[in-house]
């Protein structure tokens, strides 16, 4: 069922129209992450390209840029899951060279998956999510419920307050809590560590710019 304009995870995820999908690589990724985020693009791919397995599940894959990146064999099977429509029929339609299935589901609910996966990412997502972290946590452990016992869990998000700040960095970030597109104000390095750390036994986490990057094994049974 399509998310609802009351539920608080609606704002989240309403941005990504299909204008915003056309543009998003050039104008998020390639401007926004690196200048205002300071966290190398590069990087970004590097850490994916480290951590993705087959049977992988990507909870907001926006346009598919990492995927796509990620270095799959033709064929992979992977599945996309995301609230937005237009997301998953964006994404299908880039990595046509992977085996996609495409669920609209919203991460904070039980996701409607009957398997499980050798990784996940939760890449560019929990600042979107609706705060506070206790909130968010549902996000991590509906993810890792579906994660094989050998399975990873990882991604990255743009820190709150606390986060490693610039005038401009800190300007946007007020800016789009205030429009609802993020609300991570209150998201820290530490709190993201505690709501990783509660469905998984091993946390690793850095900071790079304004972000978080991170990847957990051992869900917790
Ligand atoms: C900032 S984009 C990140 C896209 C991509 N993973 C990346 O790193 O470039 C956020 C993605 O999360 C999705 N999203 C937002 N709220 C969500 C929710 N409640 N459940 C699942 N996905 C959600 C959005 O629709 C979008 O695809």
């Amino acid at each position: 069922m399509p998310i609802q304009r009351d539920d608080p995870a609606y704002r989240g995820q309403s941005e990504y129209t299909p204008f915003f999908l056309k543009i998003y690589d050039p104008v998020i990724l390639g401007f926004f992450t690196r200048v205002v985020w300071r966290c190398p693009t590069t990087l970004l791919v590097e850490r994916y390209r480290r951590h993705i397995r087959p049977q992988h599940l990507d909870v907001g894959p926006g346009t598919g840029y990492f995927l796509e990146r990620a270095g799959l064999p033709p064929g992979a099977q992977v599945t996309i899951l995301d609230p937005n429509v237009n997301v998953l029929e964006h994404a299908s339609g880039r990595l046509t060279a992977l085996d996609i299935t495409a669920v609209e589901a919203d991460v904070l609910k039980p996701l409607p998956l009957d398997r499980t996966f050798d990784s996940a990412a939760l890449h560019g997502v929990i600042h979107c999510l609706p705060g506070p972290l206790t909130r968010k946590a549902a996000a991590v452990a509906n993810v890792a419920a579906v994660l094989a016992p050998t399975g990873v869990l990882f991604g990255a998000s743009i820190l709150g307050s606390s986060g490693s700040h610039t005038w401009l960095s800190q300007r946007i970030l007020t800016a789009n809590n205030r429009r609802g597109i993020f609300d991570n104000l209150g998201d820290t390095q530490e709190g993201l560590r505690e709501m990783l750390g509660a469905s998984f036994r091993h946390v690793e986490l850095e900071t790079v710019g304004s972000m978080a990057i991170f990847a957990a094994t051992n869900p917790r049974p």
